[in-house]
């Protein structure tokens, strides 16, 4: 796959771009957080890398996702080049925190009226646990573990409007619930999990089941941690495909 803009059309609908573009703005909160800077450089993990005490924002104004509008942009085109491609499975990430992607990715089955698909949401409901394999992982030394709840997260999809049985919870650490995933295909499969152990299990238990010509996005390519989990499983399962990189995230299409 090629740069996902150059090569994907957007729909020609104004209505359904407007409603998905309005989308991306509310779930990162750029209408409250973006001051002056353009949507399309606006990065919403600025404000939690400043000491707590400095924080221009109200804790109740964290944004429901992390992800900046190109991020969000791949997600909407690569379900565009699934869906046009007739690629079967459906979709999950793993690792979600306040569900922002789940929204966007249950938006985009309305608006495109894509009927069989589901909606896989996998999450410990409880934040990132620490590493017991992989030593010196930067990410343990965090903070902030990116914990929501359950219930918090079925609020802000309620919100949208969007709650309803074609999203799937998957609640519990990766380790515990992935394995169960031995008949399940998926097309569009997006790992948000921080850490080396977390992005190796999302990798061990996930990508055997994406579909020939799915798409993996993997966020955060900048940490160390995840980046090592990626390369090591590529090298160790023979994984060639071309690995491109969007914004910080790494995505590749399983030929
Ligand atoms: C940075 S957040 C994800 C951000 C999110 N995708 C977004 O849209 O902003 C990382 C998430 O991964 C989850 N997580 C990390 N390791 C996990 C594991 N081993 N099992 C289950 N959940 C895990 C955490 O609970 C947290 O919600």
């Amino acid at each position: 796959m090629g740069s996902p803009k150059s090569q994907i059309e957007l729909p020609s609908d104004a209505a359904q771009n407007a409603y998905i573009d309005l989308l991306k703005r509310s779930v990162t909160n750029y209408p409250y957080l973006g001051g002056d800077t353009p949507f399309e450089r606006f990065r919403c993990i600025v404000h939690y890398d400043l000491p707590r005490a400095q924080w221009t924002i109200d804790p109740l104004a964290r944004p429901i996702t992390l992800l900046t509008k190109g991020q969000l942009d791949l997600v909407e085109h690569s379900i565009l080049s699934v869906e046009q491609r007739g690629v079967p499975g459906d979709f999950i990430e793993a690792g979600i925190w306040r569900g922002g992607v789940i929204i966007l990715m249950r938006a985009m089955l309305n608006v495109h009226g894509i009927t069989t698909r589901r909606v896989f949401a996998a999450d410990s409901f409880e934040g990132i646990p620490k590493n017991t394999r992989a030593l010196n992982d930067p990410v343990d030394a965090w903070r902030d573990r990116w914990s929501a709840s359950l219930e918090e997260v079925k609020g802000n999809i309620e919100r949208f409007g969007l709650l309803d049985d074609r999203i799937e919870f998957v609640p519990g650490y990766f380790a515990d619930t992935l394995p169960k995933f031995t008949d399940q295909k998926f097309v569009l499969m997006r790992l948000d999990s921080d850490s080396y152990d977390s992005v190796e299990e999302s990798l061990v238990y996930l990508y055997p089941r994406l579909s020939r010509g799915g798409i993996i996005i993997i966020d955060d390519w900048h940490l160390v941690g995840c980046k090592a989990a990626v390369e090591n499983y590529r090298a160790r399962h023979g994984v060639h495909e071309e690995l491109k990189v969007h914004d910080g995230n790494a995505y590749w299409m399983k030929s």
